[in-house]
């Protein structure tokens, strides 16, 4: 059965419960999944042979939020090669601000650095659009199951 980890950085808690929202989703497509918490990525580089989905808000203007911003930093100065891995990115974020999804667009950005690949285009969820996050991104998972399928 294919794995599927999940990281989540959150500073009110959306994107963990988005996160939450998903896991039980893809298992019943079928895949293992697995939430990352914030104090186990310090170990944690990606399987190459694993799906990996980041959930990630901004805040600041831009910034990637505390919990996970020292795996960010790690995956940064470590810079593992990682051309078989294949990711997919949700952004959380709110229009009003000029940096939108300023994180999540850091995060992707990295990933291409590392020679990974993007399943899918990165799906951006405004906070100023919808009060229901996981509403969005549970639509979304038909939208990476068909990629991943492809
Ligand atoms: C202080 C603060 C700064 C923020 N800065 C940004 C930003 O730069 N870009 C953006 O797209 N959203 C920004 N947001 C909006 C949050 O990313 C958005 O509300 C998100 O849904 C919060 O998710 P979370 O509960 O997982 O942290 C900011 C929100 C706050 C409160």
């Amino acid at each position: 059965m294919k794995k599927v980890n999940l990281v989540f950085g959150t500073v009110y808690g959306s994107a963990q419960h988005v996160a939450e929202t998903l896991a039980p989703a893809i298992e019943k497509l079928g895949y293992e999944v697995a939430i990352k918490q914030p104090n186990e990525l310090a170990s944690f580089t990606p399987p190459e042979d694993e799906l990996l989905i980041i959930i990630c808000s901004t805040t600041g203007q831009g910034d990637l939020p505390d919990d996970i911003f020292p795996w960010f930093n790690l995956l940064k100065s470590n810079a593992p090669y990682l051309p078989k891995l294949n990711y997919s990115i949700i952004g959380l974020g709110d229009s009003c601000y000029e940096t939108f999804c300023g994180a999540a667009r850091q995060f992707d950005a990295l990933f291409q650095e590392l020679g990974a690949n993007t399943v899918t285009d990165m799906f951006e969820i405004d906070a100023s659009e919808t009060m229901s996050p996981e509403d969005d991104a549970l639509n979304w998972i038909s939208v990476w199951h068909s990629q991943v399928e492809h």
